[in-house]
This record gives structure tokens, sequence and C-alpha cells, in this order.
């Protein structure tokens, strides 16, 4: 058998992209209720207050807050032992400063959780997934003001209190490397020179190993991953130059790793920093703290890789290239397919840092047509997840890479987080649901659905067929 026999098998979503009940039950708004929808490959804008005239698709998303028993039922069909969810900071604090929490905030996961423990699937539990009170935008500027890193401890604080003993598995934020690359979401800021994002994700890099701190004082049982966007990029070719580049990239993403992992921020950074002149807010406890809150686990998302070539020589206007790698082939939102790169990329972190993996985010995102009896015969995302569940048993049994275990993006359809679609579906479980709104939102099941539910029951062992 080459999955271990605890492999944590689920799925995974983001309270924003399906909860909707955006203002019920005391909830406050927060950066998603504000990013509008998108057309096909657009990514989409956000405002800074809810406009009348646009649509907010977070708003509805496909209702799982209304829907939450039939969807975890749904789960438990498939034979999930994990299903990693976001708790929405502000259904809990709906301003992000507020003093006491949202009793009907709590109340509602202490439903969810419940729900999840009736089957037996273990809640994995990302503390901020891209939702952020919008009040720290308006009265703070967002996460480049110190001030952010006492709300979000209290926020942790008090999940890890009320929760003690129904999770132990959590996540801190979502993708911590996007705020690199400036993300509303995260750090509700509008302004993203190289200065305030230094300053936000240092902000955020305390906030987060304090809050491992409590969660391991809290319960010693507690595991707490850090979260990394997959943005792995190759070289654009064998020239030095764009290999330089690429490593410059990787630098960037992997500095999350180094804090969250090792506890200090690596030397380069602070040569970046002194030459760039930006100086950061800084405290000396931010130091201890991040020395001594690491992460227990490294969990990440994958769904394409990148190419990065040097700038000079190609006079583009970044040094990432999408999508053009000649050797994969795409999705139909150019993303390239790419499951050999998962490995490669696996057996990397695994090198670099020796914390186990886990697969948090991976497959496809497609328009799915359902057919005049209901059925949907979705081979090509079976075909996706099983090239890539391949991939990750030869990183165990090759590599001798630890994993422990593997969710599948929007294992029911939600809505999308670049493009605020619906059409771009993930989901073993369709919502009816367009991107315009319409739609009476009852799941069905896909062809994938019921592979899956094999995939599970034969921890694994039915890819090979
Ligand atoms: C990840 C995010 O970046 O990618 C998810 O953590 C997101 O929130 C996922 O949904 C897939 O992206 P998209 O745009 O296809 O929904």
């Amino acid at each position: 058998m080459s999955f271990p026999k605890n492999f944590l098998w689920g799925g995974a979503t983001a309270a924003n992209q399906c909860e909707g009940a955006w203002l019920e039950d005391g909830k406050g708004i927060s950066t998603a209720d504000v990013l509008c929808g998108a057309s096909h490959g657009r990514r989409r804008e956000n405002t800074i207050e809810v406009l009348s005239d646009r649509y907010y698709p977070s708003h509805e998303a496909i209702d799982m807050y209304h829907h939450y028993k039939e969807d975890i039922a749904l789960f438990a069909e498939m034979g999930f032992t994990v299903y990693r969810m976001s708790v929405n900071w502000a259904r809990i604090y709906p301003n992000g400063d507020d003093e006491y929490p949202n009793e009907a905030g709590l109340a509602y996961y202490d439903g969810i959780f419940d729900e999840l423990h009736k089957y037996g699937i273990e809640p994995l539990v990302t503390m901020a997934h891209f939702e952020t009170p919008l009040h720290l935008y308006h009265a703070y500027g967002g996460f480049k003001n110190r001030a952010c890193i006492a709300f979000f401890v209290r926020y942790a604080r008090t999940l890890l209190t009320r929760y003690k003993g129904k999770v132990k598995y959590w996540l801190t934020f979502n993708e911590i490397n996007t705020v690199e690359h400036g993300c509303w979401g995260h750090t509700a800021m509008t302004d993203n020179d190289p200065a305030s994002v230094a300053q936000a994700a240092h902000n955020m890099l305390t906030a987060a190993a304090e809050a491992t701190i409590i969660a391991h004082e809290t319960d010693p049982e507690n595991k707490v991953g850090m979260m990394l966007a997959g943005l792995f990029s190759y070289p654009a070719t064998c020239n030095p130059k764009d290999i330089q580049a690429n490593n410059e990239f990787m630098d960037k993403q992997f500095f999350y790793c180094d804090v969250q992992c090792r506890g200090v921020y690596p030397k380069w950074r602070w040569q970046e920093y002194a030459r760039k002149k930006i100086v950061l807010d800084t405290k000396p406890e931010d130091f201890e703290i991040l020395k001594k809150g690491t992460c227990d686990f490294i969990s990440f998302s994958y769904y394409l890789t990148f190419l990065t070539e040097d700038q000079e020589d190609h006079s583009k206007k970044t040094d990432l290239v999408s999508g053009s790698n000649p050797y994969l082939p795409k999705t139909d939102w150019d993303y390239t397919i790419d499951p050999m790169g998962l490995r490669i990329w696996m057996r990397e972190l695994y090198r670099m840092y020796e914390k186990p993996l886990m697969i948090v985010e991976n497959g496809l995102g497609a328009a799915d047509v359902v057919e005049e009896d209901g059925s949907i015969h979705d081979q090509y995302r079976i075909d996706y997840i099983r090239d890539h569940l391949l991939e990750i048993e030869k990183s165990m049994e090759r590599d001798g890479v630890e994993v422990l275990g593997y969710t599948s993006w929007g294992c029911i359809d939600i809505v999308s987080n670049t493009t605020g679609e619906m059409k771009k579906r993930y989901g073993f479980i369709y919502v009816d649901k367009d991107n315009e709104g319409n739609g009476d939102l009852h799941r069905s099941r896909k062809d994938s659905f019921f592979w899956y539910k094999n995939v599970i029951s034969s921890n694994g062992e039915i890819i090979h067929q």
C-alpha cells in the first residue's frame, strides 16, 4: 500500500466562496464581500464598499450556510476523512477590532464541526482565507498597520479556545505568499508599494506565529500548518539569466516557508530591504515569536506551474510568464496541467524544510455539461486528479516525502476566487447556479463523485486502474 493507512482524504472550500449569508447572524462585511463578479479569465476587481449596481458573488455563493448538513452528508458519502474549510473572520469579529466575539457566528461553526464529527470527518480549519473584516481597511489601512497583529491574535485565540477538542488541524493564513504580490483579500490594503507589502507580510507572519504558539499551548494535540500558494516556476530556458530570475522569483515564495518553518528571516531578505531602503517597523519580541511559533507541517495549493524569464532579455513587464510551457497542455482557463511538477516541488519542499506536507488545494476548474438526465460526465476531472495522485504516491514511495493528506479544491462547486465565476467548477458535487446568480442551488453528483468515493475506499489503490 503506497498511501499510508491514516492518510487523510477529503476536499476543501473557503467560507467566502461557499457560505453566502453575507450579513446573517451578525456577520460583518469582509474584503471578499466587495469583490465583484468578472467574466471568463478576467481577474475580478474589488470596490471598497458595497455598491448597489454591482454583482457580488459571495453574498449568496452556494448558500452553504443553510445547506451545510446536506453538503456534509454528501462529503461523508464519498468517505471523506478530512474537510478543509475556513472560518470567516467577520462572522466572529464583525469589524475585526471588536472587543467581544459574535456568539451566533461561533455557534454556527460549532454546528459544522459537530456535523463533521458525526461522520468521523476531521475538520482542517483555515483561520483566514482571503476574508478580512472590511472595517480593518477603513479604520486602520489594513495589515500594514501593526494593530492588525493583535486583532488577528485575539480572533485566533477565540477560535482555539472555543473549538478545543473539536478541531486539531489548523492553518493560519491561506496562501500567505500571495501577500508578496499584493492580495486585497488578506491585506485589506489598496496601496501595494514594496514597503507596505513588506510591513504587511511581517505583521501577518508575526500574527500567524503567535497564533501557532497559542494553538500549541491551548492543546498539545493541535497541529498547525503554514499554507503556501503553489506558485512554482521553472526557468524559461537554460540561459543562466533565466535561472537567476527564476531563483529570485522562487526565493520570494520560499521566504514564507523560511520564516514559518525555521522561524527566522533569511539573510537575503534583509539585504534586499536594505537595498530598497525599506525599514520595517518591528519589535524585538516579534523575532522571539517568529522563532517559537514555527509550524508543524507545510500545506500548499497546486494547480499549475509557471515559467520565469529574465526581464532585461525579453523586456517583459514581469519576470513571470505563465501558461506558455510547450511541454504541457492547458485547461480552458489557461492553466498548465503539470502533474509531474507536483512531485518535483514536493521533493524540493521536503528536502528544504523536512516537515510533513499536505496538499490542501488541487483540482481542475472546468465548465461542466449537465446532460438531459441530469448526469455530469467529468472524465477530464477524474484524469486530472488521478494523474496528480499518482505523482503524490511516487513522491512518498520513491522520494521519501512524508504526506499527511490530500484535499481536492472546491469539492463542491463554489465561486471562483480569481474570476468570481460559477462556471469554473472544481467540484465532485454540482451546484445549480450560474455566473449571473440564476439557479435553484440543488446539488447533484458528478461522475467524479463516484470515482473519488472509490479512491478513498480503496485508499488510493484504484488510481492505478
Ligand atoms: C487558490 C485559492 O489560490 O486557488 C482559492 O486559495 C481559489 O481560494 C483557488 O479558489 C482556485 O482559484 P480559482 O480562481 O479558480 O477559484
